[in-house]
C-alpha cells in the first residue's frame, strides 16, 4: 500500500492504476483511496472534460427510456448520492448545489409509474405549457450542473492524496497474475490492479475487446427568465434543465458519428425547435453555449462492470446516458469486486463476459496492447 516515484527510471508504483479521469474513474479512485489504497488516475486529456463535462446532470433513475435492467443499480446510486456529494464538497471545499428537485416527464399513455400530473399543476412549474396530447407524470428526481462537479471532483481526489496525471495517454498494459505494468507517455507504472474507465474510448483497449462506441450528443444552453421553468421538463424527444440562474440546458441528439466533435447548427436548431413546442420562448432565446459530448455506448445500452479477460484488470465503463447518475454505485461495487467482496447487488447483467470476445489476445492471461 504505497506510492513512490523513481525519477531517474521514470518508474512509479501504486496499488491501483485507473485509465480515465472522468466521473467514473475519479469516483472509483476516491472510493479506493478511502479504503486505504494508493491510486493513480491517467487521463489522456484533461480530467472531467469529456462526457462528464458534456452531461446534462439529471439523476434520471426512473426515466422510462432507460433499460429496466438498469433500475436496481440506478436506485442504489441514488441512495448513495447525498453522501457522495457531501464527501466531494467537504474534500474539495467547492459547492455542488442541487439545482432542481423534480422532473415533469412526458410518458406514453400506458406508462404507470410516477405521480400523474394535472395540466393546471404542470403549468405552475412550466408556465405557458401548451395543452398537448401527451400524458405527464411527476418524477421526484434531482439534477445538478455537472460543471460544478467537474471543478470539485478532481480537487476531492487530490485532497485524498490521489495522483492524477493529465495529458498522459496509456500506451500499453501488461497484465499477469502477479502484477500489472502500465506504459504511459511519461513513465512506467507497476501496480497490483488496473481499471479501464475510459468512457467512450474504453473499446480501444484490445484486451477484453469490449464493444464500447461513442454516441455523440449535441446540447445547447439558452437564457430564459429564471421563473420560466422551475423543474426539468423531459419528453422522449428532448429535455430542458434549468440551472436556477436563468440558464437552461437543452438536449440532446443521439448520433452514431464517431468522434466528430463539431457542433452542427441544423441539429441545434432542431433541438430548440422541439423544445419550443413546450416552451415557446426557447425558439428566440439567446444562446449561451452549444457543445458536443461522447457517451460510452454499448450494444445493450448497459454498463460494462467487472473483470476483464486478463488477470488483475477490470472494466468500469459503458454508462451510456447515465454516467453521472451511476457513478457512486459504480465506484462502490467496483471497489467491492476489487477487494474480493460480494457486491451490494448482482452484477451479472453488466458482466464484460456477456459479449463475445473480439481478439485472439483475449484467451491469454497475460496480454499487451497498444493504444491508438
Ligand atoms: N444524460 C443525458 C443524455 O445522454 O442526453
Amino acid at each position: 500500500m504505497h506510492e513512490q516515484t523513481a525519477c531517474m527510471s521514470r518508474l512509479r508504483t501504486s496499488d491501483v492504476v485507473i485509465a480515465g479521469g472522468g466521473i467514473i474513474g475519479l469516483s472509483l479512485g476516491l472510493e479506493l483511496l478511502q479504503r486505504g489504497l494508493s491510486v493513480v488516475v491517467l487521463e489522456r486529456d484533461q480530467a472531467m472534460q469529456s462526457a462528464s463535462w458534456a452531461a446534462g446532470g439529471m439523476l434520471a433513475a426512473r426515466d422510462p427510456e432507460n433499460s429496466p435492467a438498469l433500475l436496481p443499480l440506478s436506485l442504489h446510486s441514488l441512495a448513495l448520492y447525498p453522501a457522495y456529494l457531501d464527501r466531494v464538497r467537504t474534500l474539495s471545499d467547492q459547492p455542488v448545489p442541487i439545482r432542481t428537485r423534480r422532473t415533469l416527464q412526458q410518458v406514453r399513455p400506458s406508462y404507470s409509474a410516477g405521480a400523474d400530473v394535472t395540466f393546471d399543476d404542470a403549468k405552475k412549474w412550466v408556465p405557458g405549457l401548451p395543452e398537448t396530447d401527451g400524458k405527464f407524470v411527476w418524477l421526484e428526481e434531482d439534477s445538478f450542473d455537472p460543471r460544478d462537479l467537474c471543478r470539485a471532483l478532481p480537487m476531492a481526489f487530490l485532497a485524498e492524496k490521489g495522483i492524477l496525471l493529465e495529458k498522459t495517454p496509456v500506451l500499453g498494459v501488461e497484465c499477469s497474475s502477479s502484477a500489472v505494468v502500465v506504459e504511459t507517455t511519461r513513465e512506467q507504472i507497476h501496480a497490483a490492479t488496473f481499471v479501464n474507465c475510459r468512457g467512450a474510448w474504453a473499446g480501444d483497449m484490445h484486451f477484453g475487446g469490449i464493444p464500447v462506441e461513442p454516441v455523440k450528443g449535441q446540447m445547447v444552453t439558452v437564457a430564459l427568465a429564471a421563473e420560466r421553468l422551475r423543474c426539468v421538463l423531459r419528453t422522449p424527444k428532448f429535455y430542458a434543465i434549468p440551472r436556477g440562474d436563468g440558464r437552461v440546458a437543452i438536449g440532446a441528439t443521439i448520433e452514431q458519428a464517431g468522434f466528430d466533435a463539431n457542433v452542427h447548427e441544423q441539429y441545434i436548431a432542431a433541438i430548440l425547435h422541439t423544445a419550443a413546442e413546450f416552451i415557446p420562448e426557447v425558439e428566440h432565446a439567446s444562446r449561451l453555449e452549444s457543445w458536443t459530448g461522447f457517451r460510452p455506448g454499448t450494444p445493450d445500452d448497459l454498463p460494462i462492470l467487472g473483470a476483464a479477460d486478463a488477470s488483475n484488470c477490470w472494466h468500469a465503463t459503458g454508462h451510456y446516458r447515465n454516467g453521472i447518475l451511476l457513478a457512486p454505485a459504480t465506484a462502490r461495487v467496483m471497489a467491492q469486486l476489487i477487494f474480493g467482496e460480494t457486491p451490494d447487488l448482482p452484477l451479472k447483467v453488466f458482466s464484460p463476459a456477456r459479449f463475445p470476445l473480439k481478439t485472439a489476445l483475449d484467451a491469454c492471461s497475460s496480454v499487451s496492447y497498444s493504444a491508438r
